[in-house]
């Protein structure tokens, strides 16, 4: 079993593990934060809504799946094992055909919908 102290276990996180706890698509959760970002998991198919993030750039790292992100004047696929930086201030649009497992990183406290809000806006700071 792996030590546990009050602020820490010796135990890596691991992707499939933390995934497989995760029951609904579009519901992020925290696995770990270094210093004031947040590593999160989550699972989504389908349409995701327009948005963008004023103070802040968001990283998007596909685990499994194929995952396009929308923009005003193109789009880009990100693959299993790809990564992508969506600045700050850019509208974007996740879409999914398939189920797509992703690793989302970007600061403690910043809504997946933006100010957009609306029914794919998911609670924040949820760990798994
Ligand atoms: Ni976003």
């Amino acid at each position: 079993m792996p030590t546990t102290t009050a602020s820490r276990t010796y135990k890596a996180v691991n992707f499939a593990e933390k995934l497989a706890l995760i029951a609904e698509q579009w519901q992020p959760r925290v696995v770990a934060e270094l210093n004031d970002y947040q590593f999160k998991l989550v699972r989504i198919q389908g349409d995701f809504v327009w948005h963008d993030h004023p103070e802040t750039d968001e990283a998007f790292i596909v685990l499994e799946g194929e995952l396009r992100i929308d923009f005003s004047d193109g789009f880009v696929r990100i693959g299993p094992g790809e990564l992508y930086v969506v600045p700050k201030g850019v509208e974007h649009k996740p879409f999914a055909a398939g189920e797509v497992r992703m690793m989302l990183i970007e600061p403690r406290g910043i809504a997946n919908t933006g100010h957009a809000g609306g029914k794919r806006t998911a609670p924040n700071d949820v760990w798994s």
